[in-house]
């Protein structure tokens, strides 16, 4: 189990537009280390489409759609949690990391769309870039988080996975834990 324990709170979500962006960032959160994703405003066929890899790639991840964001962040803060916000404005990565991981403190990482609110800002306890050009928040989620474990998030192995893939230095080999056969 990766610590700090961590979640991601999707905010500025843009109905239909940013659907597969969003679907994105759940599938970055869930593929390096993050519990879970709270999305603002996202629809539902987003929340399935990350089920549907968690049922058939493994988990634990859970995906919960909200409206309202501010609660989540004071039911965050009230339970001992910090709150990193993902922005091109804030501190290097490099330079905050070690700060932020030795906490030891369940974290909850906020990243944008278009535009957050600027009380994000003065709520985080860290604002924090990765690299000060505006890129996207499925990269800087990814970043971060593999600041965060160092690497190790990508040897996550997850429960109740239906399939799981053979390394392979040219062709593709996914085992079938199902039904037992590899196939590819
Ligand atoms: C399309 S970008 C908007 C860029 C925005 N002006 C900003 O504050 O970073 C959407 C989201 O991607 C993330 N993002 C983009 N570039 C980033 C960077 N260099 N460092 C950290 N987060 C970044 C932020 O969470 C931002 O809210």
């Amino acid at each position: 189990m990766l610590k700090p324990h961590s979640w991601v709170l999707r905010l500025g979500h843009r109905y239909v537009r940013d659907d597969r962006l969003t679907t994105h960032v759940g599938l970055v959160a869930r593929a390096f280390g993050a519990s879970g994703i709270y999305i603002v405003g996202g629809e539902v066929q987003i929340k399935e489409s990350i089920d549907k890899v968690s049922e058939r790639w493994g988990g634990p991840f859970r995906v919960e759609l909200i409206e309202e964001w501010r609660k989540v962040i004071s039911n965050w803060r009230a339970q001992g949690g910090i709150i990193v916000h993902l922005t091109m404005y804030g501190l290097l990565v490099s330079d905050v990391i070690e700060d932020i991981r030795s906490a030891q403190k369940d974290l909850l990482i906020i990243v944008g769309a278009e535009k957050v609110p600027r009380e994000i800002f003065d709520l985080a306890d860290y604002n924090v870039a990765i690299g000060h050009q505006p890129h996207s928040e499925a990269a800087a989620l990814a970043v971060f988080l593999d600041h965060l474990y160092r690497g190790q998030e990508l040897k996550i192995t997850y429960d109740h996975s239906k399939l799981k893939i053979m390394p392979h230095s040219r062709g593709k080999k996914v085992l079938s834990l199902e039904e037992e056969k590899v196939g590819g």
